[in-house]
């Protein structure tokens, strides 16, 4: 393929957020009486905080009021950002740095696809901004992943097709997206949960341009 963008989601991929979103549930499911495990926490990945609030309330086969709903999200989101908010460089999961200058080095532009709302505040706490050309997260769109409205505009916004772009994902929504859109995609993770992938490498350290451009 004639690769020229490349695509990052940002909780799970450059940065380890995907935990501190997993506290911030598993801190809410307690408060409603059930436990929420890793393997409950996979389907959340990716997925927008509303639509991940539903699935988390299936689980634990509650229901509630669309008020409750919006005062549950909230609060989650308040134990999220106080986890987040100190957030330093040294969170940068290791790799990302390297691929993202040798990308850029050949001349490939660079993106944030996100679904979340707080990805300003994760990029200025780990100074990173200055390494995307385009930044697209959960305020610039309407529908969630596996929708793949997110990496659709982030290509727009990078004046690229679809087909010259490849995603970087660490869930299984965000793979999902990517296909729907066109895209190849890179999983970053277990190749058990993320087999739908073009490829999939355990994290950032060692891919190549070169095996990119292969794709
Ligand atoms: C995604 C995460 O990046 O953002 C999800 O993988 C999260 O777990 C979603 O729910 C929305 O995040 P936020 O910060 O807007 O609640
Ligand atoms: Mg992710």
């Amino acid at each position: 393929m004639e690769l020229k963008g490349c695509i990052f989601d940002l909780d799970g991929v450059i940065v380890d957020t995907a935990k501190y979103h997993f506290m911030a549930w598993r801190r809410l499911a307690k408060e409603l009486g059930f436990e929420f495990t890793l393997e409950h926490n996979e389907a959340l990945k990716g997925v927008s905080r509303m639509a991940s609030l539903e699935i988390l309330l299936k689980t634990g086969g509650i229901t509630v009021s669309e008020k409750e709903k919006e005062r549950l999200a909230a609060r989650k989101n308040g134990w999220y950002v106080e986890f987040i908010s100190g957030m330093t460089p040294d969170e940068i999961l290791p790799g990302s740095l390297r691929l993202l200058r040798a990308l850029r080095k050949e001349g490939i532009l660079t993106g944030i696809g996100s679904a979340s709302r707080n990805a300003g505040t994760i990029l200025d706490g780990i100074k990173i901004r200055d390494m995307f050309d385009v930044i697209v997260d959960g305020n610039k769109i309407l529908r969630a992943k596996p929708d793949p409205e997110v990496f659709l505009r982030g290509a727009q916004e990078m004046n690229l097709l679809p087909s010259e772009c490849i995603v970087f994902e660490d869930a299984q929504a965000g793979i999902e997206a990517a296909i729907a859109g066109g895209m190849k995609c890179v999983g970053v993770g277990s190749p058990e949960l993320l087999g739908k992938a073009s490829l999939v490498i355990p994290d950032l350290k060692k891919i190549t341009v070169k095996q990119l451009r292969n794709l």
